[in-house]
Protein backbone atom coordinates (compact mmCIF):
# COMPACT_ATOMS: atom_id res chain seq x y z
CA UNK A 1 0.00 0.00 0.00
CA UNK A 2 1.24 3.56 -0.97
CA UNK A 3 0.89 6.78 1.11
CA UNK A 4 0.67 10.07 -0.04
CA UNK A 5 0.63 13.12 1.44
CA UNK A 6 -1.06 16.78 0.49
CA UNK A 7 -0.24 19.16 2.43
CA UNK A 8 -2.34 21.81 2.29
CA UNK A 9 -1.96 24.56 5.09
CA UNK A 10 -3.65 24.21 8.09
CA UNK A 11 -5.08 20.66 6.56
CA UNK A 12 -2.73 17.74 5.73
CA UNK A 13 -4.42 14.18 4.72
CA UNK A 14 -3.20 10.83 3.49
CA UNK A 15 -4.00 9.22 0.17
CA UNK A 16 -3.74 5.39 1.29
CA UNK A 17 -3.79 3.58 -2.51
CA UNK A 18 -3.77 -0.09 -2.73
CA UNK A 19 -5.73 -3.11 -4.02
CA UNK A 20 -8.31 -4.53 -1.32
CA UNK A 21 -7.62 -2.11 1.13
CA UNK A 22 -11.31 -1.15 1.58
CA UNK A 23 -10.81 -3.79 4.64
CA UNK A 24 -8.12 -1.47 6.85
CA UNK A 25 -11.40 1.43 6.40
CA UNK A 26 -12.36 0.76 9.85
CA UNK A 27 -8.88 0.13 11.22
CA UNK A 28 -7.91 4.02 9.32
CA UNK A 29 -10.83 5.72 11.08
CA UNK A 30 -9.27 4.57 14.63
CA UNK A 31 -5.96 5.35 13.66
CA UNK A 32 -7.26 8.81 13.13
CA UNK A 33 -9.79 8.96 15.87
CA UNK A 34 -12.44 9.75 13.60
CA UNK A 35 -14.77 6.97 15.55
CA UNK A 36 -17.97 8.92 15.73
CA UNK A 37 -21.50 8.25 14.22
CA UNK A 38 -21.21 7.34 10.98
CA UNK A 39 -23.07 8.14 8.04
CA UNK A 40 -21.87 6.28 4.30
CA UNK A 41 -23.24 7.43 0.93
CA UNK A 42 -22.67 4.95 -0.77
CA UNK A 43 -23.71 4.37 -4.83
CA UNK A 44 -25.98 2.43 -5.77
CA UNK A 45 -23.72 0.36 -8.32
CA UNK A 46 -21.04 -0.03 -5.45
CA UNK A 47 -23.82 -1.65 -3.36
CA UNK A 48 -25.10 -3.70 -6.72
CA UNK A 49 -20.99 -4.82 -7.71
CA UNK A 50 -19.06 -5.00 -4.32
CA UNK A 51 -22.17 -5.60 -1.45
CA UNK A 52 -20.58 -7.87 0.30
CA UNK A 53 -17.13 -5.41 0.84
CA UNK A 54 -19.88 -2.48 1.94
CA UNK A 55 -21.98 -4.61 4.08
CA UNK A 56 -18.37 -5.83 6.23
CA UNK A 57 -17.62 -2.58 6.87
CA UNK A 58 -21.27 -1.73 8.58
CA UNK A 59 -20.62 -4.80 9.98
CA UNK A 60 -17.30 -3.95 11.61
CA UNK A 61 -18.96 -0.57 12.51
CA UNK A 62 -19.21 -0.17 16.35
CA UNK A 63 -21.40 2.59 16.65
CA UNK A 64 -24.26 4.43 15.12
CA UNK A 65 -24.11 4.44 11.53
CA UNK A 66 -26.58 4.55 8.35
CA UNK A 67 -26.37 4.47 4.53
CA UNK A 68 -27.81 6.28 2.13
CA UNK A 69 -28.20 4.74 -1.05
CA UNK A 70 -27.48 7.50 -3.72
CA UNK A 71 -28.85 6.95 -7.69
CA UNK A 72 -25.36 8.24 -9.37
CA UNK A 73 -26.27 10.79 -12.46
CA UNK A 74 -25.18 14.38 -13.40
CA UNK A 75 -29.53 15.12 -13.27
CA UNK A 76 -29.05 13.58 -9.58
CA UNK A 77 -25.99 15.17 -8.64
CA UNK A 78 -28.43 18.38 -7.76
CA UNK A 79 -30.21 20.29 -4.98
CA UNK A 80 -33.09 17.48 -4.78
CA UNK A 81 -29.98 14.70 -4.41
CA UNK A 82 -28.75 16.92 -1.90
CA UNK A 83 -31.69 17.54 0.17
CA UNK A 84 -32.48 13.48 0.40
CA UNK A 85 -29.27 12.85 1.79
CA UNK A 86 -29.44 16.00 4.24
CA UNK A 87 -33.44 14.76 5.43
CA UNK A 88 -31.95 11.00 5.99
CA UNK A 89 -29.04 13.00 8.28
CA UNK A 90 -32.04 14.85 10.09
CA UNK A 91 -34.68 12.58 10.33
CA UNK A 92 -32.39 10.04 11.49
CA UNK A 93 -30.60 12.28 13.97
CA UNK A 94 -27.41 12.88 13.18
CA UNK A 95 -25.36 15.45 14.19
CA UNK A 96 -22.36 17.42 14.82
CA UNK A 97 -20.35 14.70 15.63
CA UNK A 98 -20.62 12.21 12.38
CA UNK A 99 -18.15 11.17 10.02
CA UNK A 100 -19.08 11.18 6.25
CA UNK A 101 -18.26 8.32 4.34
CA UNK A 102 -18.90 8.61 0.04
CA UNK A 103 -18.35 5.36 -1.34
CA UNK A 104 -18.49 5.92 -5.18
CA UNK A 105 -17.34 7.58 -7.66
CA UNK A 106 -17.06 11.40 -8.49
CA UNK A 107 -20.67 12.72 -8.55
CA UNK A 108 -20.98 10.70 -5.24
CA UNK A 109 -18.03 12.21 -3.58
CA UNK A 110 -18.88 15.69 -5.13
CA UNK A 111 -22.34 15.46 -3.86
CA UNK A 112 -21.26 13.75 -0.71
CA UNK A 113 -18.29 16.24 0.27
CA UNK A 114 -20.99 19.23 0.22
CA UNK A 115 -23.71 17.79 2.54
CA UNK A 116 -20.73 17.12 4.58
CA UNK A 117 -19.00 20.76 4.36
CA UNK A 118 -22.35 22.22 5.33
CA UNK A 119 -23.85 19.53 7.53
CA UNK A 120 -24.26 21.28 10.89
CA UNK A 121 -22.03 23.85 9.08
CA UNK A 122 -19.44 21.11 8.29
CA UNK A 123 -18.68 17.51 9.34
CA UNK A 124 -15.85 14.85 9.22
CA UNK A 125 -15.41 13.63 5.48
CA UNK A 126 -13.79 10.44 4.37
CA UNK A 127 -13.76 9.88 -0.21
CA UNK A 128 -13.86 6.44 -0.67
CA UNK A 129 -13.49 6.87 -4.57
CA UNK A 130 -15.04 3.74 -7.13
CA UNK A 131 -14.39 4.94 -10.22
CA UNK A 132 -11.13 5.47 -12.54
CA UNK A 133 -11.65 9.41 -12.49
CA UNK A 134 -12.65 9.79 -9.51
CA UNK A 135 -9.43 7.71 -8.49
CA UNK A 136 -6.98 9.94 -10.40
CA UNK A 137 -8.66 13.44 -9.89
CA UNK A 138 -12.19 14.04 -7.86
CA UNK A 139 -11.18 12.92 -4.81
CA UNK A 140 -8.46 14.67 -4.08
CA UNK A 141 -8.46 18.51 -3.52
CA UNK A 142 -11.61 19.53 -2.05
CA UNK A 143 -13.66 20.89 -4.66
CA UNK A 144 -17.56 19.40 -3.65
CA UNK A 145 -20.80 20.56 -5.20
CA UNK A 146 -23.74 19.98 -7.65
CA UNK A 147 -25.25 21.52 -10.52
CA UNK A 148 -27.84 23.64 -10.75
CA UNK A 149 -30.26 25.04 -13.73
CA UNK A 150 -28.22 24.70 -16.55
CA UNK A 151 -24.97 24.83 -14.90
CA UNK A 152 -22.45 22.52 -14.27
CA UNK A 153 -21.08 22.23 -10.37
CA UNK A 154 -21.81 26.22 -9.92
CA UNK A 155 -23.05 25.30 -6.26
CA UNK A 156 -20.10 24.00 -4.16
CA UNK A 157 -17.68 24.89 -1.55
CA UNK A 158 -13.80 23.77 -1.00
CA UNK A 159 -13.69 21.14 1.74
CA UNK A 160 -11.08 18.96 2.09
CA UNK A 161 -11.48 15.13 3.18
CA UNK A 162 -9.30 13.62 6.25
CA UNK A 163 -8.36 10.93 4.08
CA UNK A 164 -8.85 9.25 0.57
CA UNK A 165 -8.58 5.44 0.29
CA UNK A 166 -8.02 4.19 -2.52
CA UNK A 167 -9.08 0.62 -3.58
CA UNK A 168 -7.90 -0.59 -7.35
CA UNK A 169 -10.31 -3.96 -6.72
CA UNK A 170 -13.72 -1.58 -7.13
CA UNK A 171 -12.38 -0.89 -10.62
CA UNK A 172 -12.62 -4.29 -12.01
CA UNK A 173 -16.26 -3.87 -12.39
CA UNK A 174 -15.95 -0.96 -14.08
CA UNK A 175 -17.76 -0.86 -17.41
CA UNK A 176 -15.48 0.21 -20.84
CA UNK A 177 -16.96 3.52 -21.06
CA UNK A 178 -16.63 4.35 -17.54
CA UNK A 179 -13.00 3.63 -18.02
CA UNK A 180 -12.70 5.34 -21.53
CA UNK A 181 -13.95 8.64 -19.08
CA UNK A 182 -11.27 8.02 -16.05
CA UNK A 183 -8.29 8.19 -19.01
CA UNK A 184 -9.78 11.20 -20.64
CA UNK A 185 -8.92 12.82 -17.34
CA UNK A 186 -6.00 11.06 -17.05
CA UNK A 187 -5.10 12.70 -20.44
CA UNK A 188 -5.46 15.70 -19.07
CA UNK A 189 -1.84 15.32 -16.71
CA UNK A 190 -0.40 14.24 -19.51
CA UNK A 191 -0.38 17.95 -20.92
CA UNK A 192 0.00 19.09 -17.14
CA UNK A 193 3.08 16.91 -16.07
CA UNK A 194 5.61 16.57 -18.42
CA UNK A 195 7.44 14.94 -21.92
CA UNK A 196 7.55 11.54 -19.86
CA UNK A 197 4.07 11.29 -18.62
CA UNK A 198 2.82 11.86 -21.83
CA UNK A 199 4.72 9.77 -24.07
CA UNK A 200 4.10 7.25 -22.01
CA UNK A 201 0.33 7.31 -21.86
CA UNK A 202 0.87 7.53 -25.62
CA UNK A 203 2.72 4.06 -25.30
CA UNK A 204 0.46 2.33 -22.65
CA UNK A 205 -2.54 4.39 -23.18
CA UNK A 206 -5.19 0.72 -23.86
CA UNK A 207 -3.06 -0.30 -20.17
CA UNK A 208 -5.55 2.08 -18.57
CA UNK A 209 -8.50 0.87 -20.60
CA UNK A 210 -7.48 -3.43 -20.40
CA UNK A 211 -6.26 -2.13 -16.59
CA UNK A 212 -3.69 -3.55 -16.03
CA UNK A 213 -2.56 -3.18 -12.46
CA UNK A 214 0.54 -2.66 -12.26
CA UNK A 215 0.31 0.52 -14.78
CA UNK A 216 -3.08 1.76 -13.25
CA UNK A 217 -1.67 2.44 -9.95
CA UNK A 218 1.26 4.33 -11.22
CA UNK A 219 -0.67 6.53 -13.19
CA UNK A 220 -2.82 7.19 -10.40
CA UNK A 221 -0.08 8.07 -7.96
CA UNK A 222 1.30 9.82 -10.11
CA UNK A 223 -1.62 12.25 -10.62
CA UNK A 224 -3.00 12.61 -7.25
CA UNK A 225 0.83 13.51 -5.97
CA UNK A 226 0.33 16.51 -8.72
CA UNK A 227 -2.81 17.38 -7.88
CA UNK A 228 -1.85 17.40 -4.32
CA UNK A 229 0.89 19.08 -4.72
CA UNK A 230 -0.60 21.85 -6.92
CA UNK A 231 -3.82 22.01 -4.62
CA UNK A 232 -1.19 22.17 -1.95
CA UNK A 233 -0.33 25.78 -3.13
CA UNK A 234 -3.57 27.20 -4.13
CA UNK A 235 -6.13 25.55 -2.65
CA UNK A 236 -9.16 27.95 -3.30
CA UNK A 237 -7.93 28.26 -7.42
CA UNK A 238 -6.36 31.96 -7.33
CA UNK A 239 -4.05 31.39 -9.55
CA UNK A 240 -1.53 27.82 -10.21
CA UNK A 241 -4.78 25.83 -9.71
CA UNK A 242 -6.83 26.76 -12.84
CA UNK A 243 -4.31 24.66 -15.09
CA UNK A 244 -5.94 21.82 -13.39
CA UNK A 245 -9.41 23.04 -15.39
CA UNK A 246 -7.53 22.28 -18.66
CA UNK A 247 -10.41 21.30 -21.73
CA UNK A 248 -13.03 22.10 -18.70
CA UNK A 249 -14.38 24.97 -19.89
CA UNK A 250 -15.17 22.95 -22.88
CA UNK A 251 -15.77 19.86 -21.09
CA UNK A 252 -18.38 21.55 -19.31
CA UNK A 253 -20.90 23.02 -22.02
CA UNK A 254 -20.34 19.95 -24.06
CA UNK A 255 -21.95 17.90 -21.13
CA UNK A 256 -24.81 20.64 -20.73
CA UNK A 257 -25.38 20.78 -24.07
CA UNK A 258 -25.01 16.82 -24.98
CA UNK A 259 -28.08 16.73 -22.09
CA UNK A 260 -25.21 14.45 -19.93
CA UNK A 261 -25.39 12.07 -22.71
CA UNK A 262 -21.74 12.74 -23.42
CA UNK A 263 -20.51 11.99 -19.78
CA UNK A 264 -17.81 14.37 -18.50
CA UNK A 265 -14.49 12.47 -18.86
CA UNK A 266 -15.21 11.67 -22.54
CA UNK A 267 -16.26 15.41 -22.56
CA UNK A 268 -12.97 16.66 -20.48
CA UNK A 269 -11.30 14.29 -23.82
CA UNK A 270 -13.33 16.89 -26.45
CA UNK A 271 -12.70 19.91 -24.71
CA UNK A 272 -8.67 19.09 -24.31
CA UNK A 273 -8.70 18.91 -28.30
CA UNK A 274 -10.99 22.11 -28.49
CA UNK A 275 -8.32 23.49 -25.81
CA UNK A 276 -5.48 22.50 -28.49
CA UNK A 277 -7.45 23.75 -31.72
CA UNK A 278 -7.44 26.82 -29.92
CA UNK A 279 -3.77 27.38 -28.61
CA UNK A 280 -2.99 27.00 -32.29
CA UNK A 281 -5.52 29.56 -33.42
CA UNK A 282 -4.24 32.06 -30.61
CA UNK A 283 -0.26 31.18 -31.82
CA UNK A 284 0.33 29.30 -28.22
CA UNK A 285 1.46 26.50 -30.13
CA UNK A 286 2.93 25.89 -33.64
CA UNK A 287 1.65 23.75 -36.21
CA UNK A 288 3.89 20.75 -35.72
CA UNK A 289 3.25 20.36 -31.17
CA UNK A 290 -0.55 20.84 -32.92
CA UNK A 291 -0.30 17.46 -34.31
CA UNK A 292 1.97 15.43 -31.78
CA UNK A 293 -0.32 17.01 -28.81
CA UNK A 294 -3.54 16.07 -30.64
CA UNK A 295 -2.45 12.72 -31.52
CA UNK A 296 -2.96 12.05 -28.03
CA UNK A 297 -6.68 12.42 -27.34
CA UNK A 298 -7.50 11.42 -30.75
CA UNK A 299 -6.40 7.45 -29.82
CA UNK A 300 -9.88 7.86 -27.88
CA UNK A 301 -11.54 9.38 -31.20
CA UNK A 302 -13.62 5.90 -31.61
CA UNK A 303 -14.56 5.55 -27.96
CA UNK A 304 -16.45 9.17 -27.75
CA UNK A 305 -19.38 10.05 -30.00
CA UNK A 306 -21.37 13.45 -30.39
CA UNK A 307 -24.37 13.02 -32.52
CA UNK A 308 -24.80 16.57 -33.65
CA UNK A 309 -24.01 19.77 -31.83
CA UNK A 310 -25.45 23.41 -31.38
CA UNK A 311 -21.99 25.13 -31.40
CA UNK A 312 -23.81 28.48 -30.50
CA UNK A 313 -25.26 27.12 -27.52
CA UNK A 314 -21.92 25.56 -26.60
CA UNK A 315 -20.75 29.09 -26.65
CA UNK A 316 -23.63 30.49 -24.14
CA UNK A 317 -23.27 27.91 -21.92
CA UNK A 318 -19.12 28.36 -21.84
CA UNK A 319 -20.07 31.84 -21.09
CA UNK A 320 -21.97 31.16 -17.64
CA UNK A 321 -19.24 28.54 -16.45
CA UNK A 322 -17.83 30.00 -13.22
CA UNK A 323 -14.77 30.46 -14.11
CA UNK A 324 -15.43 33.62 -16.52
CA UNK A 325 -15.63 37.09 -15.28
CA UNK A 326 -17.31 40.18 -17.15
CA UNK A 327 -18.85 38.48 -19.83
CA UNK A 328 -15.44 36.65 -20.93
CA UNK A 329 -14.85 32.86 -20.91
CA UNK A 330 -11.75 31.96 -19.61
CA UNK A 331 -9.61 29.28 -21.18
CA UNK A 332 -6.46 27.42 -19.87
CA UNK A 333 -4.65 26.72 -22.55
CA UNK A 334 -1.17 24.38 -23.98
CA UNK A 335 1.99 26.30 -24.23
CA UNK A 336 3.78 22.94 -24.34
CA UNK A 337 3.48 19.80 -22.39
CA UNK A 338 4.36 20.83 -18.41
CA UNK A 339 3.77 25.15 -19.88
CA UNK A 340 0.04 25.71 -19.37
CA UNK A 341 -1.71 29.63 -20.21
CA UNK A 342 -4.69 30.09 -17.91
CA UNK A 343 -6.87 33.41 -18.06
CA UNK A 344 -6.72 33.12 -21.77
CA UNK A 345 -9.05 34.88 -23.65
CA UNK A 346 -9.71 35.03 -27.17
CA UNK A 347 -12.49 36.44 -29.99
CA UNK A 348 -15.91 35.04 -30.44
CA UNK A 349 -15.32 33.94 -33.71
CA UNK A 350 -11.90 31.92 -32.89
CA UNK A 351 -13.62 30.45 -29.81
CA UNK A 352 -16.64 28.55 -31.72
CA UNK A 353 -13.94 27.32 -34.78
CA UNK A 354 -11.95 25.91 -32.12
CA UNK A 355 -15.24 23.77 -30.81
CA UNK A 356 -15.93 23.64 -34.37
CA UNK A 357 -12.81 22.09 -35.55
CA UNK A 358 -12.54 19.88 -31.96
CA UNK A 359 -15.93 18.49 -32.40
CA UNK A 360 -15.32 17.35 -35.73
CA UNK A 361 -13.18 14.19 -34.22
CA UNK A 362 -15.87 13.00 -32.83
CA UNK A 363 -18.89 13.42 -35.12
CA UNK A 364 -20.10 10.26 -36.42
CA UNK A 365 -21.86 10.01 -40.03
CA UNK A 366 -24.65 7.60 -39.80
N1 LIG B 1 -14.40 17.57 -7.38
C1 LIG B 1 -13.52 17.57 -8.36
O1 LIG B 1 -12.39 18.08 -8.25
C2 LIG B 1 -13.89 16.91 -9.66
C3 LIG B 1 -12.89 16.65 -10.62
C4 LIG B 1 -13.25 15.98 -11.78
C5 LIG B 1 -14.56 15.57 -11.98
N2 LIG B 1 -15.51 15.85 -11.04
C6 LIG B 1 -16.89 15.41 -11.21
O2 LIG B 1 -16.89 14.00 -11.19
C7 LIG B 1 -18.05 13.54 -11.89
C8 LIG B 1 -17.68 12.36 -12.75
O3 LIG B 1 -17.23 11.32 -11.93
P1 LIG B 1 -17.20 9.81 -12.44
O4 LIG B 1 -16.70 9.75 -13.81
O5 LIG B 1 -16.55 9.03 -11.38
O6 LIG B 1 -18.76 9.49 -12.57
P2 LIG B 1 -19.87 8.75 -11.64
O7 LIG B 1 -19.70 9.06 -10.23
O8 LIG B 1 -21.18 9.01 -12.28
O9 LIG B 1 -19.56 7.21 -11.90
C9 LIG B 1 -19.73 6.72 -13.19
C10 LIG B 1 -20.68 5.52 -13.25
O10 LIG B 1 -19.99 4.39 -12.72
C11 LIG B 1 -20.75 3.77 -11.69
N3 LIG B 1 -19.77 3.20 -10.78
C12 LIG B 1 -19.03 3.83 -9.83
N4 LIG B 1 -18.10 2.99 -9.34
C13 LIG B 1 -18.28 1.80 -9.96
C14 LIG B 1 -17.60 0.56 -9.90
N5 LIG B 1 -16.53 0.39 -9.14
N6 LIG B 1 -18.07 -0.47 -10.66
C15 LIG B 1 -19.13 -0.29 -11.50
N7 LIG B 1 -19.77 0.89 -11.64
C16 LIG B 1 -19.35 1.93 -10.87
C17 LIG B 1 -21.63 4.85 -11.17
O11 LIG B 1 -22.80 4.35 -10.56
C18 LIG B 1 -21.95 5.65 -12.43
O12 LIG B 1 -22.98 5.01 -13.15
C19 LIG B 1 -18.59 14.72 -12.67
O13 LIG B 1 -19.79 15.17 -12.11
C20 LIG B 1 -17.51 15.76 -12.54
O14 LIG B 1 -18.03 17.07 -12.55
C21 LIG B 1 -15.19 16.50 -9.89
Amino acid sequence: MKKIEVKIPGKEYPIFLGEGIINRLVQFIKLYKLNQNIFIVVDRNILRSHAARVEDIIKRLNCKKFMHVYDASEANKSFFGAEKIYLDLINLGFTRDTLVIAIGGGITGDITGFVASTFMRGVKFIQVPTTLLSAVDSSVGGKTGFNFEETKNIVGTFYQPEFVLVDTAFLKTLPEDELICGTGEILKYAFLIDEEMFDSLHRDITKLITLNAGFVSKIIEKCVRFKGDVVAKDEKESGLRKILNLGHTFAHAFEVEQNYLLKHGQAVTVGIVCALELSLELGLINQNKYERFKSLPLLLKDKIEIKHCDINLVYETMKRDKKGSEDKIKFVLPADLGRLVVDVTAPEEKVKLAVQKGISNFIKQI
